[in-house]
């Protein structure tokens, strides 16, 4: 009797164990397998913004937009005008921009009852509509996901192993020439970057108004770096009385017609800067290095210091704040922030890094304004 006690312990004990191992394993096993499915997931994040790429090229926002209400399958091939084959493909472009939020799916119902679904715009698509508001972001869309910005990618190990320290960017392995140097050699490419910043700078037409005060008491300000002026137009039309003018490289600034409150200057910001009571920098910083940015900061000081009381240095850039942001904000500001590593020699920053770079270039003091989004603006006194 106690020996058979002793023996059914012994198989409960053991099969307890199988069952301990087993749970073990399974537990093991899911966590392996999600492992995968976020691996995988990165590994094909790329998907995700060509099919984006793929809809701004066929123009779908456009498409669904004009539809004037939610567009069905057949309706949006048709308007494509495409080979009716590729109907199902297109079902499957747009499931998948569905599903990240590029377009949502309705009902509709036909008179005979029957419903079909169809695709409306969302928040973020609409942003891609061209020539229905003034920030329509389609441009920076097709220049960020231009071959010339993609194959650097390729090269970055190669760079990082690379024994040429001189090298300095990824993509001046890929394309031989300096992003800088490359615009200004592929007139095409040049026009689409600046294309991409000008359709960035319309959003900040959002902002400018809020923040007219930081302009306000200046009588003359130059918008260092400031591409065709999209943003300075925006500025200038806010505050007529004072002074604007556009300081590029010639060859961006070239032939651009100044206006009664806008003037364009060409010239290189390492050599001069022309004078003025304030300087604005939207995302230029962010392309270059501490020791560079040091450069242009002590240039602009001498020019602000010849100025007297009242001036600064207005700056729009990334601020990273890995603390305050959230999860997916600090990953668009870190995903810039590689960009800056492989396009340019340049770096997004956190308030520490910034401050460091204007107390090293003689500046006594700065202000941090968060703005909607990615940017903020940064006040930087003498
Ligand atoms: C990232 S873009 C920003 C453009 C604009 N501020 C905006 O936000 O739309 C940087 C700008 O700096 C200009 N830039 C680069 N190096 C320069 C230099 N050495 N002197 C003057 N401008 C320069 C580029 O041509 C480009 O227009």
């Amino acid at each position: 009797m106690f020996e058979e006690f002793i023996e059914n312990t012994r198989r409960v004990i053991s099969l307890q164990t199988i069952m301990d191992s087993w749970r073990h394993e399974l537990g093991g096993a899911r966590e392996l397998f999600q492992a995968q499915s976020h691996l995988y997931k990165h590994v094909f994040d790329y998907i995700s913004s060509m099919s984006l790429k793929c809809a701004v090229e066929l123009g779908i926002p456009d498409i669904v937009d004009n539809h004037g209400q939610p567009i069905t399958l057949p309706q949006l091939v048709s308007a494509l005008q495409i080979q009716p084959a590729r109907a199902s493909s297109i079902y499957r472009l747009m499931r998948l921009l569905v599903h990240s939020g590029f377009f949502s799916m309705t009902k509709v119902f036909h008179d005979d009852q029957e419903e079909e679904e169809a695709y409306g715009l969302t928040s973020s698509s609409r942003l891609l509509l061209k020539d229905k508001f003034n920030n329509c972001l389609s441009p920076f869309v097709l220049a960020m996901l231009d071959p010339a910005l993609l194959t650097p990618w390729n090269s970055l190990a190669g760079w990082f192993r690379g024994p040429d320290a001189l090298i300095s960017t990824p993509f001046e392995s890929a394309h031989g020439l300096n992003f800088w140097n490359y615009g200004e050699q592929n007139p095409e490419f040049n026009t689409l970057f600046s294309q991409a910043m000008a359709s960035d700078s319309q959003m900040a037409n959002l902002v400018v108004k809020e923040c007219k005060p930081i302009f306000e008491g200046l009588n003359s300000l130059v918008d260092v770096g400031g591409s065709t002026g999209s943003f300075s137009t925006i500025i200038s039309e806010e505050l007529p009385n004072m002074k604007c003018t556009v300081f590029d490289l010639p060859h961006v600034v070239a032939n651009l017609p100044d206006t009664e409150h806008l003037k364009f200057v060409g010239g290189d910001m390492f050599q001069h800067i022309p004078p003025a009571d304030a300087f604005l920098f939207k995302l230029v910083f962010h392309a270059y290095g501490d020791e560079d940015c040091v450069k242009i900061l002590k240039k602009c000081r001498e020019a602000i210091s010849s100025k007297g009381e009242g001036g600064k240095v207005i700056i729009i850039d990334i601020v990273i704040n890995e603390k305050k942001d959230e999860h997916e904000l600090t990953e668009a500001k870190l995903f810039f922030d590689m960009l800056m590593m492989v396009v340019v020699t340049g770096r997004e920053r956190n308030e520490k890094e910034w401050e460091r770079i204007f107390l090293e270039a003689g500046f006594s003091h700065y202000k941090i304004t968060p703005l909607f989004g990615l940017r903020s603006l940064i006040e930087v006194f003498p």
